[in-house]
């Protein structure tokens, strides 16, 4: 596949330390299956990127891989429209990873404000490692390879993916123009045939002389069509187009996951480490449970105090799971205090559960099933490998490594 049309590539990847809860449904998991029927999405388990924080206790991650990709599998993520595959099983990503590593400036990876940022939050672990500071090259191979054109993150990863952006500018600008270029182009162009190789000078010279943007468009359509020419003169052409060299490597953009409007049972943001997390496993009476138990408004200290819903982190579970008429319920209910605190939890416990009931079914499904899970794996790292592949033996020859 072409530069241009791995423009619609997307890419993402998830690290198995731990399991998936609601925070993770309504923001990365959703997301990527509404995106997974208008792209072509490959999703990954990044269990490298788990080892660069929890090498000392690798049993975490070997745990959760499997588990997390049943719960991708429950929630929808459908191996049938997007590509579901191990990071440590591709091992082409390694080797990019390395090769990559030859041409980064060390100072681009320290100045990542992760590096620092990490280092100062995980301060229980040693995190002084070279494995810990490639992390945000890793993650530029793991995109590259497949020359990703979107990739979701969250807001925390988005330099990770303008790192991605600068190390394959610096990729092309290094190793783009092979020796002997023009006249590999050329004999590109000669292998389209008579006509579209005469169309696509035309078409080339009007862009390159006169900034015609219409011939540009009409020359990428007429490369795209092309069947008979091979994927390096595809990309060869591409760069010839536009007066570069050969576009290797693409440049991805960041397609920012929008931040769930999840709250954690203490109202602060659903997350792992501060311990107020429903997990997509949680057993229906502990949900029940948890949510009973959780703070509301602190002024509402008995039943006949009224309440105020904007100092309540049920209420934010309510922005989530309740229409309009519950919401007002709810608002006039609280503040003139005619409801209980759990008379108001009540459709939210009942909301979750509704939700997680047909999740936990098919991770029991999927449980009950290793080895068809297995086989979605070990398919989906066929496919990415393949494509790895076809990268990579031109990153090789680019730089100097094709010796047969
Ligand atoms: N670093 C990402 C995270 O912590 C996970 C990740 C690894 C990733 N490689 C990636 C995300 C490539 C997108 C693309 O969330
Ligand atoms: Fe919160 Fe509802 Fe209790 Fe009001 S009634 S404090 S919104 S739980």
């Amino acid at each position: 596949m072409s530069t241009v049309d791995s423009q619609q590539r997307v890419l993402s990847g998830m690290r198995p330390t731990g399991r998936l809860h609601l925070g993770h449904l309504h923001g990365v998991l959703k997301n990527w299956v509404k995106l997974q029927h208008e792209y072509e999405c490959l999703f990954f388990v990044a269990d490298w990127h788990a080892l660069t924080t929890h090498y000392t206790d690798p049993m975490v991650i070997e745990e959760n891989v499997l588990d997390m990709v049943i719960d991708w599998l429950a929630v929808g993520v459908n191996p049938g429209s997007a590509t579901i595959f191990i990071q440590s099983r591709v091992p082409e990503h390694a080797e990019l990873h390395l090769l990559l590593g030859m041409m980064t400036p060390l100072g681009w990876l320290e100045r990542v404000p992760t590096y620092k940022d990490q280092q100062e939050k995980l301060k229980e672990k040693d995190l002084e490692t070279y494995g810990f500071l490639g992390y945000p090259l890793l993650q530029a191979a793991d995109i590259l390879i497949y020359r990703a054109g979107l990739v979701p993150v969250g807001a925390d990863q988005v330099a990770h993916v303008e790192l991605t952006r600068e190390v394959a500018r610096r990729f092309n600008h290094l190793y783009g123009r092979e020796p002997g270029f023009e006249d590999l182009a050329e004999a590109a162009v000669n292998k389209m045939g008579k006509k579209a190789a005469r169309l696509f000078n035309q078409l080339r010279i009007a862009y390159q002389e006169k900034g015609d943007q219409e011939a540009l468009n009409k020359a990428q359509a007429l490369l795209k069509e092309q069947q008979n020419i091979s994927i390096g003169d595809r990309e060869r052409l591409y760069g010839y187009l536009e007066g570069s060299g050969k576009m290797i490597l693409a440049e991805p953009q960041s397609l920012l996951t929008p931040s769930p409007k999840m709250p954690g049972l203490d109202g602060q943001k659903m997350s792992k480490s501060y311990d107020n997390v429903i997990t997509l496993r949680e057993p229906l009476d502990q949900v029940t449970k948890k949510i009973s138990t959780m703070p509301t408004d602190p002024a509402r200290v008995r039943r006949s105090d009224p309440g105020n819903p904007e100092k309540c982190p049920v209420w934010q579970l309510h922005q989530t799971y309740s229409d309009e008429s519950v919401k007002a319920w709810v608002c006039e209910g609280c503040t003139s205090a005619s409801i209980g605190c759990l008379d108001c939890k009540k459709p939210v416990i009942d909301a979750v559960i509704a939700e997680l009931e047909p999740i936990q079914e098919e991770v029991a499904k999927y449980e009950r099933d290793p080895d068809l899970v297995k086989s979605i794996v070990v398919e989906g790292c066929e496919k990415a490998r393949d494509r790895a592949r076809e990268t990579l033996h031109e990153v090789r020859a680019a730089m100097g490594l094709s010796y047969w």
